[in-house]
């Protein structure tokens, strides 16, 4: 088993390992002290998958449970959907004492965070993680939330978990392209910080290694986060590929997935600090054949104009000033914070 520790404030630990699932209620019981109830949060589809062993389990370690599951998808990442989840849990008479299993990919976990986050005030949560992307990405940092009309992840809290529990036998069930939304962000690790990361995906047979790919995705983000916990300063490098990213899922509607929109976005930072002189050409091109290799996209057909307009409407802007993460060589990158208009001429250089 591999055990990262998340120094925020409080700290706690993820833990990765195939069949920890079957574990659920002894692992729970370590972090909670004694049985209390469990409400788990998750949506239909990891329901049906997994809801009922998730439950069994925790029920032969002392824990009564309730369950809940949203519809899956991010259209249930809403409003009316969270309420549900809280009158649930108000139904079900849970106290403060008790705690939230968030079983699921990162919109029940989002969800379920923030949840906890508010319920009383704060009750205890754990992540179950279920798809590539939530064990590398949203089940860690504390970063929990949900959509409103007028944008995504709109409202929110910064909470941390107990406990994270990654059990990478739970990825053979998930659909090759949600997958590959997961894949695109470890990627960007690797050209963030973690050249043989990157070339694990680049030459290697990344499939088998998903577990140990897994731990030096969560030990990435759990370092960035200790030094940044409520995403002030480094902690924006995550962001490599999501300014022309986000701009892309925004602009084709949210046809083209998150993960997609990343491995694009990458693409376009690549080859702007390529023109820019910050990098050679060796990093455009070997960043391109790795996304192609995994399987994928590295162009979407829109114009400057266009992504322009859809990213300056992105909240992640600090006044007139725009962060855009760019990568210096495979496994380093720098924040370039810059004024709109040099970004829009960025953007110029970044669909050409
Ligand atoms: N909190 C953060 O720091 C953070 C970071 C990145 C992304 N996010 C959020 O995460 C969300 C995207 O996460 P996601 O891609 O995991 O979305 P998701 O939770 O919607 O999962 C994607 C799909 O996979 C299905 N699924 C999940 N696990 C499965 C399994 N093991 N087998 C079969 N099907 C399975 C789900 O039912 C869903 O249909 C977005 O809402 C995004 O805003 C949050
Ligand atoms: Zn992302």
């Amino acid at each position: 088993m591999k055990i990262i520790d998340v120094k925020t404030s409080p700290k706690y630990q993820v833990k990765i390992a195939a069949g920890l699932m079957d574990r659920l209620g002894e692992e729970m019981l370590a972090v909670l002290g004694k049985p209390c109830a469990v409400a788990i949060l998750t949506d239909d589809t990891v329901d049906a998958l997994y809801g009922s062993r998730a439950e069994e389990g925790l029920k032969a370690s002392g824990f009564t449970v309730c369950r809940f599951a949203i519809p899956h998808g991010e259209g249930s990442k809403t409003l009316a959907w969270w309420g549900k989840m809280l009158e649930f849990l108000a139904e079900n008479r849970l106290t403060r004492s008790d705690c939230i299993l968030a079983l699921g990919g990162g919109v029940p976990g989002d969800m379920a965070g923030f949840a906890a986050a508010c319920y009383l005030r704060g009750i205890a949560f754990v992540q179950v993680p279920t798809t590539l992307l939530s064990m590398v990405d949203s089940s860690v940092g504390g970063k929990t939330g949900i959509d409103l009309p007028q944008g995504k992840n709109l409202a929110g809290a910064f909470y941390q978990p107990k406990l994270v529990l990654c059990d990478p036998d739970l990825l053979s069930t998930l659909p090759e392209e949600t997958l590959l939304d997961g894949v695109a962000e470890c990627v960007k690790y690797g050209i963030l910080d973690d050249e043989p990361l990157f070339r694990l995906f680049a030459e290697g047979d990344w499939k088998a290694q998903l577990p140990e790919i897994i731990a030096r995705c969560v030990q990435a983000k759990a370092e960035v986060v200790r030094l940044d916990e409520k995403d002030t300063g480094c902690r924006q490098k995550l962001n490599l590929g999501h300014t022309f990213g986000h701009a892309i899922e925004k602009q084709s509607d949210f046809a083209i997935s998150h993960g997609k929109g990343v491995a694009i976005g990458m693409v376009m930072a690549a080859k702007l600090a390529c023109q820019l002189n910050l990098c050679d050409e060796s990093v455009p091109r070997r960043i391109i054949a790795c996304l192609e290799r995994v399987g994928l996209p590295i162009s979407a057909d829109y114009s400057a104009g266009v992504l322009l307009s859809a990213a300056l409407s992105d909240k992640k802007r600090a006044g007139s000033k725009i962060t855009v993460v760019l990568p210096e060589a495979v496994g380093q990158c720098g924040l370039y914070p810059v004024p709109i208009e040099t970004f829009a001429q960025w953007m110029k250089l970044a669909v050409e």
